[in-house]
């Protein structure tokens, strides 16, 4: 019987060595080492033999069980192993592939332009003051000495509302008159941001509507040379050190003596291209000495202050700063255009 022992234990061990999975394992567990596996009904037999002899035998038996169990749990655990690698490698993730892009949203170029420019409005010292989109003919021609009838009405074709009297403001202007209201009496230096409307032929230069940054300072002692100083000193902030700026007269109701501002073209520096109208300068923003009939409908005596202000398009100073040459991109909501900034 300690043969059949050696034998049964040797095959068993073959068979085990050939179990290819778990599964295979989990039946050879049963046959072998399970309740009525092999090895037990072997013990079953152990009656048959004479006494002296049972003891030794019980011994082997006993050997031939643990050496199977652990040789058991070795190839289950190589098994599980290899079951795992493959498993692995059938669901592999590749850590090496690139990822996935986020995509993100972003401001609108009008609004990184604003914004730039609300910075440097902002370190020079003026403050942000809003005021309405929806305007009386009173703020947004008259109290600026623009009266009923006026020929320079002309310059601003307006949206008028149901309401006599009542339009769209056609620039930032009428903040102005505003802004004087409430500070009366103390000094005043404010950007007056925001949206314009003109009825007009929508063409690549002009658009229904656009932004405007309007600029007011009033105050004791304030001078042409204030204006020009600061200006410049804004266009060297916005489109570098270097830049040449220079002032044209021009005309404006509300501004005297008045001016348009240019800069250096900022695509040929000067050497004349089609932004420029191969003049070699553009024109930014219009300002002027705040007239003295404005100062007045604003409560501030032109006897006692003086004031500087401009106005300056943001699309346009976009549109210079970044080539865009049609200002009907602004607000078309075209994300190949947008995404580009
Ligand atoms: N309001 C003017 C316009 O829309 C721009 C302007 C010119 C504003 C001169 C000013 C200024 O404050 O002083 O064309």
């Amino acid at each position: 019987m300690l043969a059949q022992l050696d034998e049964l234990y040797a095959q068993s061990l073959d068979s085990l060595a050939t179990a290819v999975n778990t599964a295979v394992l989990d039946a050879w567990y049963k046959d072998t080492l399970g309740r009525k596996g092999s090895i037990y009904l072997l013990t079953r037999q152990v009656g048959q033999l004479p006494a002296e002899e049972r003891p030794a035998f019980g011994q082997r038996v006993n050997a031939v069980k643990q050496e199977l169990e652990t040789a058991y749990e070795a190839r289950l655990a190589e098994l599980k192993a290899a079951e795992l690698q493959a498993e692995m490698t059938a669901s592999a993730i590749d850590v090496t592939l690139p990822g996935r892009k986020q995509w993100r949203g972003g401001l609108h170029v009008a609004t990184q332009t604003l914004r730039e420019i609300y910075r440097i409005w902002g370190d020079m010292g003026f403050q942000v003051y809003r005021s309405r989109d929806v305007e009386t003919d009173e703020y947004n021609f008259e109290l600026l000495n623009i009266p009923p009838h006026h020929p320079a009405r002309d310059m601003w074709d307006t949206f008028h509302t149901t309401t006599p009297g009542v339009i769209l403001r056609t620039h930032t202007s009428p903040g102005q008159v505003h802004a004087m209201h409430d500070y009366y009496p103390e000094p005043i230096r404010v950007i007056l941001p925001g949206m314009c409307y003109r009825y007009e032929q929508i063409t690549a230069r002009s658009e229904l509507q656009f932004h405007q940054v309007e600029g007011l300072a009033v105050g004791k002692n304030i001078s042409m040379a204030d204006l020009k100083g600061t200006l410049t000193d804004f266009a060297r902030r916005m489109f570098g050190a270097d830049r040449q700026v220079r002032f044209r007269a021009n005309y404006f109701p509300f501004t005297e003596p008045s001016a348009e501002m240019d800069v250096e073209c900022i695509i040929c520096g000067g050497d004349g291209c089609n932004v420029c109208k191969y003049t070699g300068w553009v024109e930014i923003l219009g300002c002027g000495m705040v007239h003295p009939t404005v100062l007045r409908n604003g409560g501030y005596d032109p006897a006692v202050y003086s004031g500087f202000a401009f106005g300056m398009g943001p699309e346009r100073i976009a549109m210079l700063k970044y080539r865009i040459d049609d200002i009907r991109y602004f607000w078309g909501n075209d994300l190949r255009f947008l995404e580009q900034f």
